[in-house]
């Protein structure tokens, strides 16, 4: 295919000028990986043996959506699956910084599916 003259400079000036935004195209795949509309949270090294069948608890960016990134990251959680456990949470940390029955519906007495979704 290219086995012609080598292009003259004005053209090799003109790819230059599309690699900035050519390069941003190919890194948006790589933010949206990083960047999970839902994800699932580990469990408890140790925890596992308790519940076995009951699905790893789904956290969604999408219906969190109308909080800022800063108010979750990084005071109630790094951004890197980390696991944790109702004691935290009923102590008032990680979803239990929220999920306390004033700011939204209280870990306790709600469905267990209700977080512990099955599914994707
Ligand atoms: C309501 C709380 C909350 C908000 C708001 C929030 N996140 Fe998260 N984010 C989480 C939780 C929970 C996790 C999973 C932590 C875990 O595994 O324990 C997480 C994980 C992540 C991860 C790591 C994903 C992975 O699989 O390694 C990234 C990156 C991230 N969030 C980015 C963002 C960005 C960017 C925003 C704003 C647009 C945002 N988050 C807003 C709660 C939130
Ligand atoms: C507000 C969300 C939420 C609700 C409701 C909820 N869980 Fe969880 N649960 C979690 C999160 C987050 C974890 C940590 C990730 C994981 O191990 O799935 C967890 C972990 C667990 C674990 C692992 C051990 C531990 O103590 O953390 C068990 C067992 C468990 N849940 C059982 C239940 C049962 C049974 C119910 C219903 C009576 C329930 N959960 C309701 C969010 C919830
Ligand atoms: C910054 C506060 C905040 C944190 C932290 C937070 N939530 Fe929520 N969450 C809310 C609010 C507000 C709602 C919507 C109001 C309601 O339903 O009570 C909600 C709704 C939900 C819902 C129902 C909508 C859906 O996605 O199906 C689930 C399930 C849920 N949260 C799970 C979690 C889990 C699991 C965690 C921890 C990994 C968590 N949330 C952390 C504030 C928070």
């Amino acid at each position: 295919m290219s086995s012609g003259p080598p292009a003259p400079a004005r053209r090799r000036r003109r790819a230059g000028a599309w690699g900035v935004p050519l390069a941003a195209l190919l890194a948006a795949p790589v933010l949206a990986a990083a960047y999970p509309g839902s994800l699932r949270i580990p469990r408890e090294k140790g925890e596992e043996a308790r519940m076995p069948s009951l699905p790893q608890a789904l956290f969604s960016h999408r219906t969190h959506a109308s909080f800022g990134c800063f108010v979750c990251h990084p005071s109630t959680f790094p951004q890197a699956p980390v696991a944790f456990t109702h004691s935290d949470m009923n102590e008032g940390r990680r979803c239990g910084h929220c999920h306390n029955g004033t700011v939204a519906f209280a870990v306790a007495g709600t469905a267990c599916e209700r977080c512990h979704a099955p599914g994707r």
